[in-house]
């Protein structure tokens, strides 16, 4: 299982590299980090858990599907100008063997060093020399991948594409893993999200994000299985690539003596199979399809702008409370939560 988990960010990578491919990849900087979460809890501030958000800067409490974010949005962290999406993940934590907690930093990727932490995002229209068309999301296209309550494998597995790459160096691209990492990782972890590649054609949404997307009913998205007939359409696989610069927690006499790991995700999960994404659509106009349709890859018809821009775009929190320092609990949660799932 786990060996067959390289392909996906390798081929991407190496594809990215010699540009022979249609992808896009690019770099969007954090906007805010705080316990909101538009698509599972409108309305609700503060969430139960916290996340890190990139993307436009219309993100709220609550995001109407009716007023998609570039109609309100002013700016974006990303370097696609006209992309007011937002994507968002938990956020990581270390556990300290006093059972005190601290945020664990994000650093960027490689080719994006100036970013101020957030994530890279790749849209796929195809894999390889076969094109195919994808058809982009429409306004008001919103969806989740992965559950914030898994603890196992097998509850996992049914996500398929949610993994960690334990990063021996910033190009290391291997070794996926569905679970956290059980070792020191010499430059990082990885957090991969890759969402499923079929959509019911009908619904911008469902009522758990997920219902309206679908993984091919053979195969994968790689090997170009094709979409089942309830989620016939094809569109691009979204794809995040987050980055715990954990470097500073790898001396093992930090680590917990009874040989666990100590990283937990913000809603209390340490196994690392409650690895999950949302993503909202916020694309201007038709930018998304015309690149997808195009094959490009820099595609320089894109309205883009530097990273350093990307990194002004703000947003005032909207949450007031102490994420940062050491922690006597993961905000939101009873502290030692994880100990008990
Ligand atoms: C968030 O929503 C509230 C209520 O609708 C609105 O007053 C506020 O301006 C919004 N904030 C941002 C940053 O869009
Ligand atoms: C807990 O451990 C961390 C890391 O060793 C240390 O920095 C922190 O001050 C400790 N906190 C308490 C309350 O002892």
């Amino acid at each position: 299982m786990q060996g067959d988990m390289g392909w996906g960010s390798l081929t991407v990578l190496a594809l990215a590299a010699s540009g022979a491919n249609a992808l896009l990849r690019f770099s969007c900087s954090q906007l805010v980090v705080e316990r909101l979460d538009p698509l599972v809890n409108p309305g609700l501030a503060p969430s139960p858990h916290l996340h890190q958000i990139v993307g436009g800067n219309a993100f709220n409490t609550t995001m109407d599907p009716s007023t998609p974010p570039p109609s309100l949005a002013t700016c974006t962290t990303c370097t696609f100008a006209d992309d007011f999406s937002n994507y968002w993940t938990a956020v990581l934590y270390f556990r300290s063997r006093n059972g005190s907690y601290i945020r664990v930093p994000q650093k960027p990727n490689v080719g994006f060093e100036q970013a101020r932490g957030g994530m890279t995002i790749y849209y796929i229209p195809y894999i390889g020399s076969t094109k195919s068309s994808v058809t982009a999301f429409k306004p008001g296209f919103r969806m989740l991948i992965g559950s914030q309550s898994s603890r196992t494998r097998e509850e996992t597995s049914r996500f398929r594409q949610l993994t960690y790459t334990c990063l021996q160096n910033m190009l290391t691209r291997t070794g996926e893993t569905l679970d956290m990492p059980k070792k020191p990782c010499p430059a990082g972890i990885m957090s991969n999200v890759r969402f499923p590649t079929c959509w019911d054609g009908k619904n911008l949404d469902s009522p758990d994000h997920m219902s309206h997307i679908a993984y091919p009913s053979s195969g994968t998205f790689e090997s170009y299985g094709p979409c089942p007939s309830t989620h016939p359409v094809k569109i691009p696989q979204l794809f995040y690539e987050v980055i715990w610069d954990t470097t500073r927690f790898n001396s093992k006499d930090l680590w917990p003596e009874d040989g666990s790991q100590p990283f937990v995700w913000s809603q209390g999960d340490k196994t690392g199979f409650g690895n999950h994404g949302d993503y909202v659509f916020g694309w201007k106009d038709d930018a998304l399809q015309k690149a997808m349709d195009s094959n490009c890859d820099r595609c320089p018809q894109l309205k883009s702008q530097s990273i350093a821009q990307g990194n002004q775009c703000t947003r005032p929190v909207q949450v007031h409370e102490q994420i940062d320092g050491w922690l006597d609990a993961i905000p939101g949660l009873t502290p030692g939560l994880e100990d008990q799932m």
